[in-house]
């Protein structure tokens, strides 16, 4: 089975990234699909929402520096075809002792290629941690692609500029040529607010069809979950919050599947209020 490597990746903290990284993983695999979630983020909010704990084996950490292989950390999860790799605080010594290494944005890509290899995931998401330090420029370096999730929110588009601009330095670097883009994901959509509506409008209209169709509800529900270490396909399986998942994982693999991804950089409008 080939395997395609998707970071969920923004700088930005509280956008809906590792919320998006746990369902979207969920929703593909109950679709029957088998994925491979891959916690980056220090915080291991990821790790805790699927009720994973990193085993006294070794860490991410011991895999990033190259001391454990990465594949003896994979978990199985609750739920058919999802498997896991948790993320503790530990993870945050990486930053340090991977930056002190030779070609050292190429160090996730290296540690993670025989778990690419054994052919046992059709995909690997990353939570990614909410900054552009070595963990993400691994990721990006790491990754396929990318899929941004954009808070419907006043200043939705901010620091994009910067992600992108870095996404260009990897491709041109080297380090990644043909690193592109899954979409943008609208997330915390709220239908009774007129700024929700006004964001996702504005968005649309400038990034079109780079844009998915699928957006992701503000629900209470949503944020519970994780605190039942659930996933909202098991908190509340019938919920808004459930089918927005799944309608977003069928347009995803349905891009997967035609191969549709984009490359070219959307450029930021110049004055606007996103
Ligand atoms: N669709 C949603 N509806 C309601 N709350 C959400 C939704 N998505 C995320 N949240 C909540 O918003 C906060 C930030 O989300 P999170 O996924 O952790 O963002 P990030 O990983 O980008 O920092 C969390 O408390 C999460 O439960
Ligand atoms: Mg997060």
């Amino acid at each position: 089975m080939k395997t395609k490597v998707i970071a969920i990746a923004n700088q930005k903290g509280g956008v809906g990234k590792t919320t998006t990284s746990v369902n979207l993983s969920a929703a593909i695999a109950e679709a029957g699909h088998p994925v491979l979630l891959l916690d980056l983020d220090p915080q291991g909010n990821a790790s805790s929402a699927l009720g994973l704990e990193v085993s006294i084996d070794g860490s991410l950490y011991a895999a990033m520096i190259g001391q454990a292989p990465m594949a003896d950390l994979v978990c199985k999860t609750r739920l058919q075809n999802l498997y896991g790799i948790p993320a503790d605080l530990d993870l945050a010594g990486a930053e340090i002792e991977v930056a002190r290494m030779e070609g050292h944005l190429g160090q996730l890509r290296r540690v993670l290629q025989p778990v690419r290899d054994s052919g046992k995931f059709e995909f690997i998401i990353m939570d990614c941690p909410p900054s552009l330090g070595i963990l993400m420029t691994n990721a990006l370096t790491a990754a396929d692609e990318i899929l941004i999730p954009i808070q419907c929110e006043y200043y939705a588009l901010e620091g994009l500029g910067k992600l992108v601009g870095v996404m260009e330095q990897i491709r041109e670097s080297g380090a990644n040529p043909t690193l592109a883009m899954s979409g943008l994901l609208m997330t915390m959509l709220d239908v009774r607010t007129n700024i929700s509506a006004a964001v996702v409008r504005d968005v649309r209209a400038h990034f079109e069809e780079v844009v998915f169709q699928a957006a992701i509800p503000r629900s209470v529900r949503i944020s519970e979950a994780p605190s039942f270490s659930q996933t909202i396909l098991e908190y509340d399986p019938k919920g808004a919050g459930a089918t927005a998942y799944r309608v977003l994982a069928k347009e995803f693999l349905d891009r997967q599947q035609r191969g549709i991804s984009f490359i070219g950089a959307p450029q930021r409008p110049e004055e606007s209020e996103i």
